[in-house]
């Protein structure tokens, strides 16, 4: 579903994000991106998002080569991808339901499937008692599944998460993680930068290793071999 060819990344001036990463994922894996600070981890979500383009080497996700793909065409990309940035990106002035309903809104969702959808998702990452508390109203765990919430409300095929245990206590970590985890059993592939080895460990199926912008190691982990993710989505 994700494809990398010799895909390179370079800021300006000659900052190395990424250096001629080839890879494929298979809809329905369970990634896990590790490296140290500045390894290209966030870089490498990014260009799946097509919130940056690659300076060499090409991107197909679910067949569609990104780089002949017009900007137009950008948004419905993105609606096939939920997204959980480092920084969680949560709209300060609205509260916790505005938030999560809010790109379903501007899709053109209407009111009674939207009501449906952001009760379900908010029930699912515990969150039906905070409904009308604003982000900065919430503690950073109860944050982050706030965003959370919001990149699962569509339904994604693909979940890309960036650091969504960073800052976090290692109960809470854990808990985030079994989340992915379950929606991962339903058959949502998942892309997720982790700094933490005993999560990725735990919870991953592959593990891709960046380092300098080099993809270094690509390691089955074995440890989900019963999950039933991708079935039936063939
Ligand atoms: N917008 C940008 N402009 C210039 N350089 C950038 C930009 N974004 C990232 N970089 C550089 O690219 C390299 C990779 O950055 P990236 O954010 O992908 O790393 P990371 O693995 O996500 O790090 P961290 O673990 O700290 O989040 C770093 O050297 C960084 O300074
Ligand atoms: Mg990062």
């Amino acid at each position: 579903m994700i494809e990398f060819f010799n895909v390179s990344k370079i800021y300006p001036v000659n900052r190395v994000a990424l250096a001629d990463v080839t890879v494929r994922i298979e809809r329905g894996q369970f990634v896990v991106l590790a490296g140290s600070s500045g390894a290209g981890k966030s870089t490498f979500l990014r260009l799946i998002y097509r919130a940056a383009v690659p300076t060499a080497g090409q991107i197909v996700v679910n067949g569609r080569n990104l780089g002949s793909l017009p900007s137009k065409k950008v948004p419905y990309l993105r609606r096939t991808m939920g997204v959980v940035f480092q920084d969680f990106s949560l709209i300060e002035r609205k509260t916790v339901w505005d938030n999560v309903t809010f790109l379903p809104k501007i899709l053109g969702v209407d009111a009674k499937t939207r009501r449906r959808l952001a009760e379900r998702t908010l029930e699912r990452v515990g969150l039906q008692r905070h409904l009308d508390s604003y982000p900065a109203q919430l503690s950073g765990g109860e944050q982050q599944r706030v965003a959370i919430a919001r990149a699962l409300i569509s339904k994604p095929d693909l979940v890309l998460a960036d650091e969504p245990t960073g800052n976090l206590d290692p109960h809470l970590s854990r808990g985030i993680m079994h989340l992915f985890s379950e929606i991962h059993r339903q058959g949502t592939t998942i892309l997720l930068a982790s700094h933490d080895p005993e999560l990725r460990r735990e919870f991953g199926e592959r593990l891709l290793v960046l380092d300098e912008g080099r993809l270094v190691a690509d390691e089955e982990l074995g440890r989900r071999t019963l999950s039933t993710a991708g079935a039936g989505l063939e």
